[in-house]
């Protein structure tokens, strides 16, 4: 770990008078910055009550570092643990090694791998002089709905540490920024004004909303030809590593998938890899997008930025600096271009940090409005519901203005976006495919919303992505003997395709006996969206299909046919696959789907096994575990 975890006693002695709260720190772990930006609201919010607040990267820190992290005055750590739970109940990748480090500590099973075991009581522990609360960022769409924050708190009292105030859960399928508000301003806060405020502190709390956020960064402008310099892997900022490895690789192919009898776009896409990466079939690859110049052009505009100046940051004074976010120097074209979130949905703490730069009162007005609590209808249906991200805010409130430093310390990052690779890299060892569903979604003023990454990977004049890989979860059987059951509606079908790629080059290149395979797709009728009909139907005439099964969802009247439906119609065979042939199953798509999946396999699983529901939820449990069902949904 670096210099950022120095303990907070060795920095200058904190002013009691302006916090006599004492000073809290705020761990976040993240995979989209959401956790890492409620960490900053708590940053921003803290002078307010009375406290200094740090916010901390989970990285960046080990359980014995946390508990160092003391106050002068009472030697007590007072640690706020804000975390996402990614995937099937997982953690985030910059809190994988956190995690696991106090699972040892605590001597727990990961509650979110849901392999609970007796737990004898712990001696002696090793955070007794922790005091402090978790908030978990969840999906109640997922099965493991905010099983990190879960783990965390029950680890952490575990380990001796007190619990200041009630883990606060916030659902992302729902409202997570109010449920979030909710819990700081209700249970948060109040707990810490409880337990570590003797009298009632009126600070900063009277800064008028009007006063500018303090910038976390400093500027400083070049030549406007000095070129971006080198980076060390450790002065940079942990989110951003992908900016700085990811490559350049040409696009070859880009076609659309669907018929022009349906309204949306699903393009197959072909980047040639040219020997600089490598993956394995069905793997992730990471794409970083990047913003069309009309946006970046009026946003410039908007703020009266000159795009072709050159800078970098640093830290502003008082401020921790947590690493390059972006390689640097770098143009302002390149940065609005490539670094930052235009289009996204400004969060409704976002709203009124611009509050604080709008001149007009009158744009203060609604912006101060639909960040409040009872403006959230208003943030819906304006912001949420219109797609309005920062560029078109800046157009609808001109009076917004502010420094290039400031506005890249409000700015979300530009997220990279991963998408299941749709070939065999035994087949196409230099080509990764690609199967992208086009985002878009018209306005009521009839202009389009176009989704960031997807309508990028869409462009006929792509050249060239940036894009890395990342392994997942999508792995054959070993024994490629065994049969395979694959359901995959829509762009679900991703991942599938790779699998039947690599079957065939096991039975026809390899000459491996090669099981059954069974796939099962969706889609709304046969003549708009079956997308690679023409290749499906002829492995199903070549016999590297033994079946395929299509549930056309918009084909019949009244009842719709889901893939789960066809799979329930095949019960029977289902269960001695699985029973008996000890097949893998693999699932891509949307949640619900999968859900539902997951549901009709119960059924089977339960009937035919003679198995109540919960038996019947541990035979496909286990069955996840040995790596024999796997899902990789999305919300
Ligand atoms: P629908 O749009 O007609 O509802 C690919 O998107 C296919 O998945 C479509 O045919 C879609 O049907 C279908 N689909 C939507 N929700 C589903 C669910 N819960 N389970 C299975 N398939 C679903």
């Amino acid at each position: 770990s670096s210099s950022l975890t120095t303990p907070l006693k060795e920095e200058k002695v904190l002013d009691l008078n302006k916090y006599p709260g004492g000073e809290i720190t705020v761990y976040y772990g993240t995979q989209t910055g959401t956790a890492e930006s409620f960490a900053r609201v708590l940053e921003r919010e803290g002078p307010k009550y009375g406290f200094f607040v740090h916010v901390m990267d989970f990285e960046d820190i080990t359980v014995e570092e946390l508990a160092s992290r003391t106050n002068e005055t009472d030697g007590i750590a007072r640690a706020i643990l804000i975390s996402a739970t990614y995937g099937e109940g997982e953690a985030p990748d910059n809190a994988i090694q956190f995690a696991n480090e106090l699972c040892d500590k605590a001597n727990t099973q990961i509650l979110f791998q849901q392999i609970k075991r007796p737990e004898e009581p712990l001696e002696p522990t090793c955070l007794q002089n922790v005091q402090y609360s978790v908030f978990g960022l969840g999906n109640k769409q997922y099965d493991h709905y905010n099983s990190m924050a879960k783990f965390l708190d029950h680890a952490m009292e575990r380990c001796g540490a007190q619990r200041l105030a009630e883990t606060g859960l916030g659902d992302d399928d729902d409202d997570l920024e109010s449920d979030f508000e909710n819990w700081k301003d209700q249970i948060l806060w109040p707990s810490l004004k409880k337990q570590y405020l003797q009298h009632e502190f009126v600070g900063a709390a009277s800064t008028p909303e009007t006063e500018w956020p303090e910038c976390p960064y400093a500027i400083e402008y070049h030549p406007s030809t000095t070129t971006a310099a080198s980076f060390r892997e450790d002065q940079i900022h942990s989110h951003s590593r992908h900016y700085f490895t990811a490559v350049d690789c040409p696009v070859r192919v880009t076609r659309e998938l669907r018929t022009d009898q349906d309204p949306g776009s699903t393009v197959h896409v072909e980047i040639d890899l040219s020997g600089q990466l490598q993956y394995q079939t069905a793997d992730n690859l990471g794409v970083l997008p990047i913003n069309p110049p009309a946006i970046v052009e009026q946003v410039a505009q908007s703020l009266s930025f000159d795009l072709d100046q050159v800078f970098s940051l640093h830290a502003a004074p008082n401020h921790e600096w947590h690493g390059a976010p972006f390689p640097m120097p770098i143009s302002v074209r390149e940065c609005l271009m490539r670094y930052c979130d235009l289009t996204g949905a400004p969060r409704r703490s976002d709203l009124k940090l611009l509050a604080s730069y709008a001149t007009d009162p009158i744009d203060q007005k609604v912006l101060l409005r639909m960040a409040s609590k009872e403006g959230r209808n208003e943030y819906k249906e304006k912001i949420l519901e219109e797609y309005v991200g920062l560029a078109g805010l800046l157009q609808k409130c001109p009076s917004i203005q502010m420094p290039l430093e400031h506005f890249l310390g409000i700015c979300p990052l530009l997220q990279t976006r991963f998408f299941t690779i749709s070939s065999s890299s035994s087949v196409h060892p230099n080509t990764v495919h690609l199967t992208v569903a086009v985002t878009q979604h018209e306005r009521k003023d009839g202009s389009l919303f176009q989704g960031v990454c997807s309508n990028h990977l869409a462009s006929p004049s792509l050249d060239t992505v940036r894009v890395f890989v990342r392994a997942s979860t999508f792995r054959l059987p070993k024994d490629s003997s065994r049969p395979i059951l694959m359901i995959g509606p829509g762009t679900g079908i991703a991942p599938m395709r790779a699998l039947l790629q690599e079957r065939e080059y096991q039975r026809h290149v390899q000459k491996k006996t090669v099981g059954p395979n069974i796939l099962y797709f969706g889609c709304k009728t046969s003549s708009q969206d079956y997308i690679y009909r023409d290749e499906m139907e002829a492995w199903a005439q070549n016999g590297v299909l033994d079946h395929l099964r299509v549930a056309f969802s918009r084909e019949t009247v009244g009842k719709k046919v889901y893939v789960q439906h066809l799979l329930a119609d095949h019960s029977e065979e289902t269960w001695k696959l699985l029973e008996q042939e000890g097949a893998y199953v693999y699932v891509c798509g949307a949640v619900k789907m999968g859900q539902d999946v997951a549901e009709a396999l119960n059924k089977i699983v339960s009937a035919h096994g003679n198995l109540s529901h919960d038996e019947a939820k541990a035979y496909l449990s286990k069955m996840s575990a040995e790596g024999r069902f796997v899902q990789e949904l999305w919300a």
